[in-house]
C-alpha cells in the first residue's frame, strides 16, 4: 500500500493549500488547509469523492492518476458544491469526459449554476446506492449542514463516512493523513473549532439531525473534506462536533472589546481581574484591534460566559464591536450568558444599542451594564463588581 492508501479499497487525492491568506475571502489560515478527496476503486467502477479548490486541480487530477495507473473514474460523487471543492469539477470533466457526476438535484442545479455544464449525471436521494462492483456507495442527505445540497457517502463494506465538511477542520497535513499516523492529532481540534465557529455554527440543528440519520451506522473511519483522516480518534472527534452543535461549553469567561484610547481596554481588564476574585478560572481577552475575529468567535464557541466592552464612537457601537455582534447574532449563537459594557467621552449609545441588540437573542444578558464617562473612576467599582458576581454565577 502507498501511504495515500487508507483501506483496501479508499485511497488519499487531496491537496494542501498552505498559501491562500483567507478562507472564504474572511478567515486567517495561519496553518493552511486541505481540501481532501478520495478515490474509491471497486471491482467493477471507481468513483471519485470531491474535488478540490480550481487552482490546485493539476495535482488533484495527477493524484488520482498515480492510484489509479491504468484505470479512469467512472464516477465523481460531489457531495458538497462550495468552490473550495466543486472549482475542479470543469477540469475533471474535461479530464475524464466520460465520468458521470453523482449528486442530488440540488447539486445538479448548482453545477449548472456555478460552472455553465450539464456533465452526464447520477440524480440521488435518501438511501440510493451505487454499486462499484466488490463495494457500494451509499447516499445520505445532510441538508444544510451546511449548504442546502450537502450529503454524505457511505462505502458500506469498509464502514468509511465521506462525511463532507463536517468533521473537517483548518490546517494542512504535515505528511500523515490519517490520525493515527501522527504523534498527537489532537492539535487539530483548535482549528477544529475555529472552523466550526467560522463557517458550520449557524447550522448547528442540521448537523444534529445528520448525527441522527448517522447513528445506525457503526462508522470506523472519517473523511471530511479539511484535515486529518479520523479513525483512531474518530469517537472524540464526533463528539467535539455533537458539544458544538448543541453549543455545550466550558465554565468560563470570553472578554471582548474595542478600544481607541486604553480606557475601554481598562474596563475590560478590571472585569478579568474582578472575576479572579470570583472564582473564575478560564478568562480570555480579545481587544477587537488586534485579535481575529476567528479566534474570537471559537472563544465564544468554548466558554459559556461572553463580556463585550465598546466605547461610543458617532453615536452607534464602535465599529469591530458591532461586526463582532453581527457575526454572533448571525451565527444564532444560544446557551451564553453576557454582560455588556461601554464608555463614551459625551454622550453614551454604544451600551444601549449593545443590549437592544441582544435583547431576544440566545444570549442572557446580565445586569448591571457598567458604562463610564471617560476614564475609569473609582464610582464604577461597586458596578463592575457586580458584573463579574453576575457573570461568575451564571457560568456556573
Ligand atoms: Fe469546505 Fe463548505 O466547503
Amino acid at each position: 500500500m502507498n501511504r495515500l492508501a487508507l483501506t483496501p479499497h479508499v485511497s488519499y487525492c487531496g491537496v494542501n493549500d498552505r498559501t491562500t491568506p483567507l478562507f472564504e475571502g474572511l478567515w486567517p489560515l495561519p496553518k493552511g488547509v486541505t481540501y481532501n478527496s478520495y478515490v474509491v476503486a471497486g471491482s467493477e467502477a471507481v468513483a471519485l469523492i470531491d474535488g478540490c479548490e480550481a487552482g490546485y486541480t493539476p495535482e488533484y487530477i495527477d493524484n488520482v492518476k498515480a492510484i489509479l495507473g491504468e484505470r479512469t473514474p467512472d464516477y465523481l460523487v460531489i457531495n458538497h458544491m462550495e468552490p473550495d471543492h466543486s472549482g475542479a469539477i470543469p477540469r475533471i470533466l474535461a479530464e475524464w469526459p466520460a465520468i458521470k457526476v453523482v449528486g442530488n438535484s440540488k447539486t445538479l442545479d448548482m453545477v449548472r449554476g456555478f460552472y455553465r455544464v450539464v456533465p452526464d449525471s447520477v440524480e440521488v436521494k435518501e438511501n440510493d446506492t451505487i454499486s462499484l462492483g466488490d463495494v457500494t456507495l451509499r447516499f445520505i442527505m445532510t441538508p444544510m449542514a451546511h449548504w442546502p445540497e450537502t450529503m454524505m457517502t457511505l462505502l458500506e463494506e469498509e464502514a468509511v463516512l465521506f462525511s463532507g465538511d463536517v468533521f473537517g477542520c483548518f490546517g494542512a497535513l504535515d505528511g500523515a493523513i490519517v490520525d493515527s499516523d501522527m504523534a498527537d492529532a489532537r492539535r487539530f481540534f483548535p482549528e477544529m473549532e475555529r472552523y466550526y465557529a467560522c463557517i458550520v455554527a449557524k447550522y448547528g440543528t442540521f448537523v444534529l439531525k445528520a448525527y441522527d440519520k448517522l447513528a445506525k451506522f457503526n462508522i470506523q473511519t472519517l473523511c471530511s473534506t479539511h484535515g486529518p483522516v479520523w479513525r483512531s480518534l474518530r469517537d472524540e472527534v464526533g463528539g467535539l462536533w455533537l458539544r458544538m452543535a448543541k453549543f455545550e461549553a466550558n465554565p468560563g469567561v470570553v472578554i471582548v472589546y474595542g478600544s481607541m484610547y486604553g480606557n475601554t481596554a481598562a474596563l475590560a481588564e478590571a472585569l478579568a481581574a474582578r472575576l479572579v476574585e470570583e472564582g473564575v478560572r478560564e478568562i480570555r481577552i480579545h481587544n477587537l484591534s488586534t485579535s481575529p475575529l476567528s479566534d474570537v468567535l471559537a472563544d465564544v464557541m468554548r466558554f459559556k460566559g461572553l463580556a463585550i466592552a465598546s466605547p461610543t464612537y458617532n453615536t452607534e457601537i464602535f465599529p469591530p464591536v458591532a461586526t463582532l455582534a453581527q457575526a454572533l447574532l448571525g451565527r444564532g449563537i444560544k446557551d451564553r450568558a453576557l454582560a455588556v459594557m461601554g464608555s463614551f467621552t459625551w454622550g453614551g449609545q454604544a451600551v444601549r444599542k449593545l443590549r437592544a441588540l441582544f435583547e431576544g437573542s440566545g444570549f442572557a444578558l446580565l445586569d448591571p451594564s457598567p458604562e463610564m464617562k471617560q476614564a475609569l473612576l473609582a464610582d464604577k467599582e461597586a458596578e463592575l463588581s457586580a458584573t463579574a458576581h453576575a457573570l461568575a454565577e451564571a457560568i456556573k
